[in-house]
């Protein structure tokens, strides 16, 4: 696709006279930018192609991007041109010049695309300004296949600095503008109203308008998630003023404002912008998914990628049809879909890749859309969850009253029944017909839901294998035994090889590499000392933890990494950096292995387990003395890993599961340098998040850089714990009767309650009662106050760690802390009560939504 040779003198010249012409028909009217965008950018022509007069003004057709040309905006933080996301169907879009991933935020004929033509003397796709005064994209063969929409003519283009691009009248007034026809990304800057809605793509290779969209309901005062621009599958609740109420985190005090103009009417208008961190705007967007999620998403110029910090419905299985028609969603699952047994993909290239929307059909089908069958009275039925209002396409019948084996029989005896939801309690029995939707694996997440039997073909899996056996001739199935059997064996004999010598050059390597006190394992070693891997201490985020004793009898803890993110060489490096972190109150690294896909890490072995083993009223109790001293020793080490080590550490995951007891209760926090070890891997946080607000410091979610005081208000979440005794997210006092709900149910989250109480004085209600009176009141005050300075939104008030061991010590005078609002928020807002806000229990809304719709 490249712009023909043809700069002849006599375009030159036309060149010349064009800009002239628009020069001067526009007096001192457009914004110097503008005209130089437009007319001595060297990467794009301006040719004329046709005159003529309308409203006794001068016009003509302007061609701004002809082929691969592109026009950027001032500071080339984006730019506009012709993509091919798939090298078959061409697009016009914007996209962020200045990165290496090739995001498109706004696309101009998604539901029109230019097929791309192979022949060379093919004219290439252009912009242009039609000499009706719009912008038009032609193809080929010079039709128009996209135009804007705009009443008024334009004459000259501008795209800005904000990804906004903008027709302009010879005034310099904005005529049309993308922002205004937003495509799947909401940008800061753009405004949401009841006419601009989102809708995401088909897929991540196609622009065209997918199933999902996000839009304005001024009767809500909120957005909701829609599927096929029918049914709602997730809402943000309402406007309070500040937030919705389904997403409180909004109030984070961070990179964005938000403001919404007439919430509850018609002419309702909600945008946001972004406010500089250190004199930069982030790169950062919105943007609704084509898997019908939206994500947030902020650059990172570090990792060179797309960090994403928020997303939702936080649970895939929560988005419509997510897994296609007859598609099994199992959300804990790395392959989120499914095929019902005795069924497969519709499209197996695009499942595969994980565009799951085209769903499953039976492996028996007589035809290609419908699961219609007749005459298989053998087939049985596989219970699995789903929700009614994923039916979709068939006609209903009157539910009637039945047994469950009757109501599956009768099903049978339909052509068109495929499935049948029976109701237990009621005896009502119903048939389902067409194609369903949003099926969930019932042993996984799916509690809540209706349970669905799904009519599959008898044999159900074999059926598949039956198939693909059959296609194999006997002479064929010889010939790949014997060939994958010679395949095999040069294999291992290559593997042996590589072994061999990465064995010696590895011993070699060690003998070089600056390790100075760790000690390089075998994983065959690792395995003995171990024994097998049979007693295993524990779980944590990175990977299963087992006992081991060394020959010389030392116990040590060795850690199993489950997803070993970098390579040898990295893996090494940072080990190097981690075994040279030493501290009284740090848990020392003994050793480690890697050894072909085997990441393993040995550390010393702490006899008193967890911090989070004390924290439960039927476990083991601490007392004052040892608590105190839990407090000041995990200041300490956290503040040597961010103040005195070479490189600063942040841990990023405090809590009392990482915080281990030496023999005589010194306490050693473990895992640190874990989050470099692996990547930042924002996603797992974001999963986790929701259900342990409890130690997530807000700006995890707000795309600003994470720093030492994240850690910070982690400590600051566990201080609270150890004075309460307790777990700072607990199940409502639940069998006791009428209590619930009655009882202040923001106890259900205990640090909100506590930190005003700590404010007001009220010290006693919140320290553990299985204290007693044994424990020194003053250090009790102290260690509560350093906790609510801890757990303050704005990381600026926190204080470092260094401070706080300084507190603590009581070296200097700790005086009352505000009240951290956020907290306040999370629990009156509708969506947290003090738990898991995913578990299926506690979101009414959903089932709110689905039912209405
Ligand atoms: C894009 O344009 C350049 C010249 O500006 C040309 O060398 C290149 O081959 C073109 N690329 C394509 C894919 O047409
Ligand atoms: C346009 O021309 C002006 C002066 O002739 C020059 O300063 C400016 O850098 C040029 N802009 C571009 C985008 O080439
Ligand atoms: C463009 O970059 C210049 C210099 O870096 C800066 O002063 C200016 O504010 C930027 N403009 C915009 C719109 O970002
Ligand atoms: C490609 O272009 C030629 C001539 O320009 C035209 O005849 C042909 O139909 C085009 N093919 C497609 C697939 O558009
Ligand atoms: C979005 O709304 C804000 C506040 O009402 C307004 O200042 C801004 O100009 C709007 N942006 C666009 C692109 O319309
Ligand atoms: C979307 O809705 C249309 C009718 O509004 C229907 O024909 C189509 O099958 C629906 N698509 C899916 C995937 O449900
Ligand atoms: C179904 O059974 C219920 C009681 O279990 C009864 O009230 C209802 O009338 C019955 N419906 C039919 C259609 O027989
Ligand atoms: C649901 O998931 C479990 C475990 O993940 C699996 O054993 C079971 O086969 C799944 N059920 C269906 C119907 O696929």
């Amino acid at each position: 696709m490249s712009p023909p040779p043809r700069l002849s003198a006599i375009t030159l010249l036309l060149l010349l006279l064009s800009t002239l012409t628009v020069m001067s028909s526009n007096p001192n009217s457009h914004s110097p930018e503008t005209e130089q965008n437009l007319h001595n950018s060297s990467r794009f022509s301006v040719t004329s192609r046709r005159n003529l007069f309308q409203n006794d003004e001068l016009l003509m057709a302007k061609v701004l991007i002809e082929g691969n040309s592109t026009i950027s905006s001032k500071n080339k933080t984006f730019d506009l041109g012709f993509f091919s996301p798939n090298s078959e169907d061409w697009y016009l879009g914007i996209r962020y010049s200045s990165i290496s991933t090739p995001t498109y935020i706004w696309v101009a004929n998604r539901e029109r695309p230019i097929r791309s033509n192979a022949s060379a003397s093919a004219a290439p796709p252009t912009l242009e300004i039609t000499a009706t005064g719009r912008l038009a994209v032609k193809d080929s063969g010079n039709s128009i296949v996209w135009q804007s929409a705009n009443v008024d003519l334009g004459t000259s283009v501008v795209l800005y600095e904000n990804g906004n691009l903008a027709l302009l009248n010879p005034r310099g007034q904005v005529k049309w503008q993308s922002f205004d026809f937003p495509t799947d990304t909401w940008l800061p800057g753009m405004n949401l109203t009841t006419s601009k809605a989102l809708t995401s793509w088909r897929s991540s290779s196609d622009p065209s308008p997918g199933l999902y969209s996000l839009r304005l309901r001024p009767d809500h005062g909120g957005f909701e998630l829609v599927f096929n621009k029918t049914t709602p599958y997730w809402s943000t609740g309402s406007w309070t003023g500040e937030a919705f109420t389904n997403i409180p985190e909004m109030m984070v005090p961070y990179i964005y404002k938000f403001h919404f103009d007439d919430p509850f009417k018609p002419t309702a208008s909600f945008g946001f912008t972004e406010k500089p961190v250190d004199n930069r705007l982030p790169l950062t967007q919105f943007r609704l998914d084509s898997s019908g999620q939206l994500r947030q998403y902020t650059w990172s110029s570090q990792s060179e990628n797309w960090d994403k910090f928020w997303s939702q419905p936080g649970n895939t299985c929560r988005v419509l049809g997510s897994c296609g028609k007859f598609g099994l969603c199992d959300g804990n699952s790395e392959r989120p879909c499914e095929c019902l047994s005795g069924f497969e993909p519709v499209d197996l290239l695009s499942w595969e890749s994980g565009d799951f929307s085209d769903g499953c059909r039976r492996l028996d089908h007589t035809d290609n859309k419908n699961n219609v069958v007749c005459g298989k009275r053998d087939d049985r039925f596989e219970q699995v969850g789903g929700d009614m209002s994923g039916l979709v396409g068939g006609e209903k019948i009157e539910p009637f009253n039945s047994s469950l084996d009757s109501c599956q029989r009768a099903c049978l005896e339909s052509c068109a029944c495929v499935g049948v939801y029976h109701n237990e309690r009621t005896n009502l029995c119903e048939h389902l017909f067409g194609s369903l939707l949003n099926l969930r694996n019932l042993s996984s997440d799916s509690s809540g839901v209706d349970v669905i039997y799904v009519r599959v073909p008898k044999g159900g899996g074999a059926l598949n294998d039956k198939k693909r056996r059959k296609d194999l001739s006997p002479v064929v199935l010889a010939a790949s035994i014997v060939g994958s059997i010679a395949v095999f064996g040069f294999f291992v004999f290559v593997a042996l090889f590589f072994i061999r010598r990465r064995r010696r050059k590895a011993v070699e390597e060690d003998g070089g590499f600056p390790i100075l006190t760790l000690k390089v394992f075998s994983y065959k070693e690792l395995h003995q000392v171990t024994r097998g891997f049979s007693e295993k201490l524990g779980h944590g985020g990175f990977g299963a933890v087992f006992q081991g004793r060394l020959l010389d009898s030392t116990l040590v803890a060795v850690k199993r990494l489950e997803r070993p993110g970098t390579g040898e060489k990295e893996f090494r490096a940072e080990v190097c950096t981690i075994g040279n972190v030493q501290h009284v109150n740090l848990v020392r690294l003994r050793g480690f292995c890697s050894e072909d896909s085997h990441r393993l890490l040995v550390y010393e072995y702490m006899p008193n387990g967890a911090l989070s083993v004390y924290l439960r009223k039927e476990g083991p109790n601490l007392s004052w003395d040892k608590r105190f001293g839990v407090a000041i020793g995990v200041a300490r080490g956290i503040a040597y890993l961010h103040e005195e080590c070479r490189d600063c550490i942040i841990h990023c995951d405090i809590k009392p599961e990482n915080i281990l007891l030496d023999s005589d209760y010194t306490p050693k926090v473990s895992d640190f340098g874990m989050a470099k070890l692996l990547g930042r891997d924002f996603s797992r946080v974001l999963a986790t998040m929701r259900g342990t607000w409890g130690y997530v410091a807000p700006e995890w979610i707000s795309g600003v850089a994470i720093t030492t005081k994240a850690d910070v208000y982690s400590y600051g979440m566990t201080l609270i714990e150890l004075i309460g005794g307790r777990r700072n997210v607990e199940a409502p006092p639940s069998a006791s009767g009428g209590r619930e709900g009655s009882a202040t149910p923001e106890r259900w989250f205990f640090p909100p309650w506590a930190a005003r109480q700590i404010i007001e004085g009220n010290m006693a209600a919140v320290i553990d009662r299985r204290l007693g009176n044994g424990y020194d009141a003053e250090e009790a005050w102290r260690v509560a106050l350093v906790a609510v300075w801890c757990i303050q939104d704005d990381e600026a008030i926190r204080p470092t760690m260094g401070m706080v061991v300084k507190m603590l010590e009581g070296v200097v005078e700790v005086t009352v802390p505000p009240v951290p609002k956020l907290l306040q928020a999370l629990v009156s807002g509708e969506s947290f009560h003090g738990v898991k806000v995913d578990s299926p229990g506690l979101s009414p809304d959903s089932r709110r939504i689905s039912n209405a719709g």
